[in-house]
């Protein structure tokens, strides 16, 4: 069964993004990625860039990770700021939400439903894996559905902001198996983690 990917950012000390929610990768933001950062997500993660930054880059490859995006949002809306509409049109692309009443963009389906019923509604379709962009909030909601957890960690602490499962996490102690592990000289690293530590088997590079 295709799985639910938590494809994250993170900083050392576990956040996602500063206190006041904003995308701390945009301009004036405090988190800039390395090169050896980039050529590696645009090497190894091609569709989980936005569509402007593909067509920036003359990124075309599919990828071979995922084909679905769920996103909560707040996150959407980092994006909505920007102008863009649908940062995956190359993706079959889900917002939750239960204030927004219409999509702004076709390519873009609103949810107002339970997260976790059209997750698990969503796994037993066909396909690639599932990639949960964020943010904290709906990565909580979602706690106990997300199989696979791929850290983009940084070599960067920032004391306080966005947790990675959101503010209002409940305490539920999980150990997760390391199955891939690539470390860059930047000291950036991409981590991934199931949460299955029985079966899980190092692959590391
Ligand atoms: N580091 C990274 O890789 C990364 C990735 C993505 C985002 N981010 C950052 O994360 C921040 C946003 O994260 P966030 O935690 O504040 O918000 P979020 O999870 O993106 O969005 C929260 C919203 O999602 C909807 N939602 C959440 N749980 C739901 C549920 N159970 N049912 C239905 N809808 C639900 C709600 O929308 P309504 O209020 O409309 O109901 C809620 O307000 C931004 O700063 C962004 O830049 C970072």
């Amino acid at each position: 069964m295709r799985k639910l990917v938590y494809y994250i950012a993170s900083t050392l000390d576990g956040f996602i993004a500063g206190p006041d929610g904003s995308d701390p990768t945009g301009p004036g933001g405090f988190w800039t990625p390395s090169e050896d950062y980039l050529r590696h997500l645009i090497e190894q993660y091609p569709e989980t860039l936005p569509g402007p930054a593909r067509a920036a880059l003359g990124v075309t490859a599919e990828g071979t990770h995922f084909d679905t995006v769920v996103e909560g949002r707040k996150s959407y809306e980092v994006g909505l700021a920007a102008g863009v509409t649908d940062a995956y049109p190359h993706l079959t692309h889900l917002v939750f939400s239960r204030t927004l009443t219409e999509s702004p963009d076709p390519g873009v389906e609103l949810v107002a439903g339970d997260p976790v019923a059209r997750v698990r509604e969503l796994k037993r379709h066909g396909g690639k894996d599932i990639w949960l962009v964020g943010g904290g909030e709906l990565a909580g909601a979602l706690y106990g559905e997300i199989d696979r957890v791929i850290v983009k960690l940084s070599p960067l602490t920032i004391g306080t902001g966005i947790p990675l499962f959101g503010r209002a996490a409940g305490f539920a102690p999980n150990t997760w198996g390391l199955v891939d592990h690539t470390v860059l000289d930047s000291g950036a690293a991409f981590l991934t983690y199931d949460r299955d530590p029985a079966t899980a088997q190092s692959t590391g590079k």
